[in-house]
């Protein structure tokens, strides 16, 4: 059941949202060769506690951190842990906070110093994909719009969308219906509504989509051992489209 928000709701989602773009920015800026994955870990609970805000995936499904730091092969769900980043890694963030009973989730990829022309091409790619998605998030179109603009994109470039996890809505609970794969058929699934607000998450790879999941039972890795980068905004349908939640003001 997809649970649509007021817009006195969707206000309180673009708080907990602009905590985690601030926290985002923030974390963006320490990347750099030499910090640990774990520093960042830290660093992004202390933001969000001195926010006033709770971390989100802390303690959820038994996960013990609160970001999920993913380096060069890995595709989501990396644990933090004293690994250094290295010059021309790419590492994605995912971080998400519950703040005033609402749920904010945001992730982004970054280089550390400078990266590979594929790399950056594949970062680049994702984002762009996150973007066409989010522009068929409007009343009166398809869930499959969305999923379908983001594949059409990703595979025009090369690469491949990742099939084993998906966006989701967001609200009360960090993850409601509906569930959003970034790949499908235009004009197919549930009708798009205003008041949904929803996460949308492209996990793209860029050789083979298939993934495995590692034996500390999070950490997803592509199953060829190349590059994966994920971006994600939360997002509200409204009467004048989508408004991007996760987006430093
Ligand atoms: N952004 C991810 C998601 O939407 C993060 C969840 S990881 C977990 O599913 F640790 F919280 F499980
Ligand atoms: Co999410």
């Amino acid at each position: 059941m997809v649970i649509l928000k007021s817009p006195e709701e969707i206000e309180k989602l673009k708080a907990s949202n602009g905590i985690v773009a601030d926290i985002l920015s923030e974390l963006r800026e320490m990347i750099r060769p030499g910090i640990t994955t774990i520093e960042l870990d830290r660093y992004s609970e202390e933001l969000a506690l001195r926010k006033g805000a709770k971390p989100a995936f802390k303690g959820y499904m038994g996960y013990p951190f609160s970001l999920c730091v993913s380096v060069n092969n890995e595709v989501v769900h990396g644990m933090p842990s004293d690994r250094a980043l290295k010059e021309g890694d790419i590492v994605s963030l995912d971080f998400g906070v519950c703040y005033n009973e609402y749920y904010g989730d945001s992730a982004i990829t970054v280089p550390v110093g400078d990266s590979s022309d594929i790399a950056k091409r594949l970062i680049g790619t994702t984002r762009k994909a996150l973007y066409s998605g989010i522009e068929e998030a409007r009343a009166g179109n398809r869930l499959g719009d969305i999923s379908a603009a983001i594949q059409e994109q990703v595979e025009a470039a090369g690469f491949s969308v990742v099939r084993d996890f998906v966006g989701h809505g967001i609200g009360k609970s960090l993850h409601e219906d509906p569930q959003i794969p970034n790949f499908g058929v235009r004009g197919r699934g549930i009708k798009l509504k205003s008041g949904m607000v929803l996460a949308v998450e492209p996990m793209v790879n860029e050789g083979t989509y298939k993934i495995k999941v590692l034996n500390d039972g999070w950490t997803a890795v592509t199953f060829d051992g190349k590059l994966s980068a994920h971006f994600e905004h939360s997002l509200a349908i409204t009467e004048n489209g989508p408004v991007i939640l996760s987006e430093v003001a």
